[in-house]
């Protein structure tokens, strides 16, 4: 996959996300049960960390590989940000799962990632990405 494909793909996963985080964000408030605090939880987990190492791994390699001068910390320093409201929201539901009134707590933690995975989307696609191709085009 080259570059631009593979930018793509991480676009239309954050498009996939948001609307996911959208549509619990309502849930929260109306549909608050057990099965959605875990699928919010494997969201985290599961497929933002994937989502995460992919960019860590694959894109700085690739991106590095036609730019030596690129700045790959960047981004490992803004999932690192996420990571550690990732892990409120576990100790949340850690806490909330033993007494349930820490349910507020952990829904105001859960938005608040939400907020920040859906600016630090758009953060990537307005400034990191369009980058990437504004050098590519320098180069051709
Ligand atoms: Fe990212
Ligand atoms: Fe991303």
């Amino acid at each position: 996959m080259d570059l631009k494909d593979f930018i793509e793909n991480l676009k239309n996963e954050h498009q996939e996300y948001i609307q996911k985080m959208e549509n619990w964000k309502k849930l929260l408030h109306f549909k608050f049960n057990e099965d959605l605090l875990e699928k919010i939880i494997n969201f985290l987990k599961e497929d933002i960390q994937n989502h995460a190492e992919k960019e860590e791994e694959r894109l700085n390699q690739k991106i590095e590989e036609k730019y030596p001068d690129f700045d790959s910390q960047a981004i490992i320093f803004a999932h690192d940000v996420l990571d550690e409201a990732i892990e409120d929201v576990i100790y949340y539901y850690e806490k909330y799962k033993k007494n349930k009134k820490y349910k507020d707590r952990l829904v105001n933690s859960i938005e608040k990632v939400f907020t920040m995975l859906k600016d630090h989307f758009m953060e990537e696609e307005n400034f990191l990405f369009p980058n990437v191709y504004k050098e590519e085009k320098e180069w051709l």
